[in-house]
């Protein structure tokens, strides 16, 4: 099938590209010119395992091509994906202007030939499928195409019976419907995510577009595809369930998943938080609650708190949906609260550790929000690293792939950045594990505790065995152990 997708962000980008490596014909469509300049040479302007290798193939094959312009991608694709960015204000809503640009954009952009399927893969608050709709019908009011088909639909009303029936009641509904397919991706490992999902989620109000929708993904419902070497079918995977639902129902469902994943782990912390006062150790609490197959032990680890794009500002705004209707969310405002304290965590510990933070040296593990991405939208390491500078620390920095993007998106933050781990210790104060990637497991204790000042971790995910860092002469703090 012909498919656009507008945006090409971590989203977007990935689900183009999946799309390609499927079959389909796909354009990718963005309004910054260096994401697609770098795209077109075949390079993928985000860290994300395995993407830039799919770029290529997709390319060669034909399959794949990225634009600057919607308007032929739109007029040549029946299914066209908005994949653009929703961040949140400051008050908590979703900031839709970008939706909006696009969904006039695409309504300019149609022409009368057939009927395409418009999908909002962007996550968007309930009630924007319908939103999007009228947003598209008024692009399709200043559609010279769509103008004059009505004025030729009207003369032809006034003339023969027979054309009169045909185009009588012509709607823009015979020229698109909306529907809405959310997106469950992570980040570093969007492209697996992609391929093999626990579902698929479909929201429409019109059967042909849940159908035409339902045929794109058909390869991956059925798992029918040769799996690309980057991301290998998992054993488990030999169909995957498509959720058919209605347009509001599927837009909740993405609220609904991730408030429910960031309310568990803020629960994770809530119960970590009593067992250091208590003196129980967290990972053991968790190990024999999470073999509850009703609880289940995923997004139960304890640490600095949730962070990235998706978690915050989707729960900031499903709260401020329910307000919108009168209901006072208060589980929600908990695990927000929940999440803030969280991050101040790892500096009290450094206090309780250091005593004086002022003119101390202090080296953070991890900047991107997770491990396996370059993403930094609102990364716990950003605001720890800001609360220690305006103590008066001096702050060293050292990720194993978000240096330089944290470099350029945060100029005034006053960090010095390393080259590896062991250069980060260097005069050191103390060390904290911000982010968990998996090169952190196995650090060279005795060669880090060698260039420090002072042997203190601070492991703001529980990432290392606390004996063992206490048997390299380090003074370690976990969270909630
Ligand atoms: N990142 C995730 O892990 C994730 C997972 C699930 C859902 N989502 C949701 O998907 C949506 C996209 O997220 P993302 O992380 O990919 O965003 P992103 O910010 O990485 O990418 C958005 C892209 O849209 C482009 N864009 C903005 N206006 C445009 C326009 N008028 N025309 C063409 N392109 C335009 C931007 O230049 C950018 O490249 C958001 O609603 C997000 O909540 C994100």
């Amino acid at each position: 099938m012909e498919v656009c997708v507008v945006g090409t962000g971590y989203v977007g980008l990935v689900t183009g590209t999946c799309l390609a490596y499927l079959g389909h014909s796909v354009v990718c469509v963005d309004v910054d010119e260096r994401k697609i300049e770098m795209l077109r040479k075949g390079k993928s302007p985000i860290y994300e395992p395995g993407l830039d290798q799919l770029i290529t193939h997709g390319m060669q094959r034909g399959h794949l091509s990225f634009s600057t312009d919607l308007s032929k991608p739109v007029k040549d694709s029946e299914i066209i994906f908005i994949a653009v960015g929703t961040p949140p204000q400051p008050s908590g809503k979703a900031d839709l202007s970008f939706v909006k640009e696009v969904a006039h954009s695409i309504g300019r952009a149609l022409d009368c030939e057939r009927r395409r399927v418009i999908v909002n893969k962007s996550t968007v608050p309930i009630g924007s499928g319908n939103w999007v709709e009228m947003l598209v019908k008024e692009g399709l009011n200043d559609n010279p195409v769509w103008r004059d088909k009505l004025a030729s639909s009207a003369k032809l009303q006034t003339g023969s019976a027979a054309s009169s029936r045909r185009l009588n009641g012509f709607k823009a509904e015979d020229v698109f419907l909306v529907a809405s397919n959310p997106e469950f991706l992570r980040e570093g490992s969007a492209i697996s995510d992609t391929f093999y999902p626990d579902r698929i989620v479909i929201g429409a109000t019109d059967a042909y577009a849940a159908e035409r929708l339902r045929a794109l993904y058909e390869p991956i419902v059925e798992q029918t595809f040769t799996p690309p070497a980057s991301a290998p079918r998992p054993a488990d995977v030999t169909a995957v369930p498509v959720v058919t639902t209605d347009l509001a129902s599927a837009e909740m469902i993405k609220y609904a998943a991730n408030a429910f994943l960031a309310t568990k782990i803020s629960f994770a912390n809530e119960i970590a938080n009593i067992c250091e006062r208590v003196g129980a150790d967290i990972k053991e609490v968790v190990r024999g609650f999470g073999l509850d197959s009703r609880i289940g032990p995923k997004f139960l680890n304890a640490g600095v708190g949730w962070g990235g794009s998706c978690f915050g500002k989707d729960v900031s705004a499903l709260v401020d949906i329910a307000k919108e209707y009168g209901y006072e969310p208060a589980l929600l405002h908990s695990a927000v609260d929940v999440n803030k304290r969280q991050r101040h965590v790892p500096v009290q510990k450094l206090q309780e550790a250091l005593k004086i933070i002022k003119g101390k040296t202090i080296g953070l593990l991890g900047l991107a929000f997770k491990p396996n991405t370059d993403d930094l939208r609102d990364a716990p390491a950003l605001g720890i690293a800001q609360e220690l500078i305006e103590m008066g620390a001096r702050v060293k920095a050292y990720d194993p792939i978000a240096n330089e993007a944290c470099r350029r998106q945060n100029p005034d933050l006053k960090i010095e950045y390393a080259a590896s781990a062991i250069a980060l210790a260097e005069d050191c104060d103390a060390v904290v594990i911000v982010t968990e990637w998996e090169e952190f497991r196995s650090l060279d204790l005795n060669q880090i505790g060698e260039v420090m000042n002072q042997r203190v971790l601070i492991d703001g995910r529980n990432l290392l065995d606390p004996q063992v860092v206490e048997e390299a002469g380090f003074k370690y703090r976990g969270i909630g152990r």
